[in-house]
């Protein structure tokens, strides 16, 4: 494997972004182990009020880099009163979030007042009955017949994005991609017609990423208590999204359409009782999937443009695959095996940003993990942005090499050592709709266009609630 220009990331003792260059392990050797359950953990030192809170907060992936670096594969740490566990070992994560996934729930992170704003108890932060319930309901939307029909919509959206696209001009590839993904979702779940609310929508979006990454900051979370300018951006944003949501209830309830979507079979279930979802709990899925589904898919298809635009010899294989399947006309479903470099670049992309970089669970009672008795309400996290830059897994990890992905030692990969979809019960409902849809519109784009960075040009990785790019992905089109 030919080692290429790396991929950005951050690694050495400071917390400063090191963007580019090499990519310093931060994982070497002996110190990064399962120290033997037996012996003490030790984790870093916090102040006696907050813990280790304000640090998390200030750099999220430098705090957890320097953990894994300094302590080892199973790091305490201290957010206020509450005990976490930093788990790096991907047989541990494994047990987590399947083996014993029954002795575990989401973590207080995603019952906080900003949480339950935006997910109300839809599927991302619902437990128990309730949750397998609607998860019951709404899987049939993404089985895999189902999303077939989905491709064509994808591809449609795309062309129509980059059908107004010029050539030389610079484009913020986050905004755009938002704007596709969320149409695609809206189209293809809720059957809606596109709507210039949806703009709104995505405006609002970073607002809302903005008002979840103060939570960190206790101090500015206490501040957030008052009426702030931040605040009141967020329930405005919140405010619209809700508008959009609720009319497209009102409209189909008015209706009495099956449009055969998501958002039918939703509003058919009924409850032991006869009853149906109420309009609040129909918004609470609804915005649920409309904010997981955009989010996550843009953020892999943006940060794989800007991959892409550091890594030539990427884009020339990528060039050189699509010329021979699809020689210039549109991808359909039926070309996805055929795909298979281009898929590997998402994949690759995935492993070095993926869109969501951590996970949590709290233990509902004493177990085991790991050797280690975790007790009642002690919380865990895994890191997607750890493990995946993880040098043990991962030859030359902080580079940019889809073609890893055809080698033989990766079928040998620890499953946990990559997870950018999670796992377990809760793994995500629309990975293999994601995965075609960012497939389909990167052969779509890239047979179209091809997309520039300046010299130097760098991004920085903003861990929200999912990894934003810091300031968008400002990219120069050229035309093919
Ligand atoms: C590249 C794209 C995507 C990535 C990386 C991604 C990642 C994830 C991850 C890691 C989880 C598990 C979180 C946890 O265990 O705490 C999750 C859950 C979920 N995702 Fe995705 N996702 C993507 C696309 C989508 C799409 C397209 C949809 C729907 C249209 C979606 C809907 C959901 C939902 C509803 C859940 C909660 C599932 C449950 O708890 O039952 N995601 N996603």
């Amino acid at each position: 494997m030919s080692t290429r220009q790396c991929a950005p990331t951050y690694g050495g003792t400071s917390y400063a972004r090191v963007d580019h260059g090499n990519f310093q392990s931060h994982v070497t050797g002996t110190l990064n182990t399962h120290a033997p359950a037996s012996s003490p953990l030790a984790g870093p030192k916090g102040s006696w009020l907050t813990g280790n809170l304000t640090d998390f907060g200030q750099d999220p992936l430098g705090f957890l880099e320097k953990c894994v670096r300094d302590y080892g594969d199973f790091v305490p740490v201290r957010f206020l009163h509450q005990k976490i566990y930093l788990l790096n070992d991907p047989a541990d994560i494994e047990d987590v979030l399947t083996t014993q996934a029954r002795n575990f729930r989401k973590t207080l992170g995603y019952r906080t007042p900003v949480m339950r704003r935006i997910f109300g108890a839809g599927l991302v932060t619902s437990e128990g009955e309730h949750w397998v319930r609607q998860r019951r309901l709404a899987q049939p939307a993404f089985h895999r017949d189902r999303i077939a029909t989905y491709a064509k919509t994808i591809v449609g959206f795309t062309e129509e994005m980059i059908a107004i696209w010029k050539d030389g001009e610079t484009r913020d590839i986050h905004h755009e991609m938002m704007q596709m993904t969320v149409r695609v979702v809206t189209k293809t779940l809720f059957n809606s017609a596109v709507s210039p609310e949806l703009n709104e929508v995505i405006a609002s979006s970073s607002v809302v990423m903005e008002r979840f990454t103060t939570q960190w900051k206790w101090y500015r979370a206490l501040f957030g208590l008052l009426p702030s300018v931040m605040s009141w951006r967020f329930s405005r944003g919140m405010r619209r999204l809700d508008n959009f949501i609720y009319g497209l209830i009102r409209e189909r309830r008015a209706s009495g359409e099956d449009a055969g979507d998501l958002l039918s079979m939703l509003l058919q279930a009924r409850h032991e009782d006869g009853s149906g979802m109420s309009d609040e709990q129909l918004r609470d899925e609804l915005t649920t999937l409309m904010v997981a589904g955009m989010d996550t898919t843009a953020l892999a298809l943006s940060w794989t443009f800007y991959l892409l635009s550091q890594n030539p010899d990427s884009v020339a294989l990528l060039h050189e695959e699509l010329k021979r399947v699809l020689g210039g006309r549109a991808p359909g479903f039926a070309d996805l095996p055929q795909l298979s470099y281009t898929e590997m670049v998402i994949k690759e992309t995935m492993r070095l940003y993926p869109s969501v970089w951590i996970i949590a669970r709290e233990a509902l009672q004493d177990c085991d993990v790991g050797g280690r008795t975790i007790k009642a309400g002690e919380s865990l996290f895994m890191s997607q942005w750890l493990k995946h830059r993880d040098p043990r897994y991962f030859k030359n990890a902080g580079s940019f090499l889809p073609e890893r992905w055809r080698e033989e030692e990766m079928k040998q990969l620890p499953k946990y050592a990559y997870f950018p979809f999670g796992g377990g019960p809760r793994v995500c409902i629309g990975n293999s709709f994601a995965m075609m849809e960012a497939v389909l519109a990167l052969a779509t784009i890239s047979q179209r266009y091809r997309l520039i960075a300046p010299p130097g040009y760098q991004v920085a990785p903003w861990p929200a609630i999912t990894l934003y790019p810091k300031g968008g992905i400002l990219l120069k089109t050229v035309s093919r």
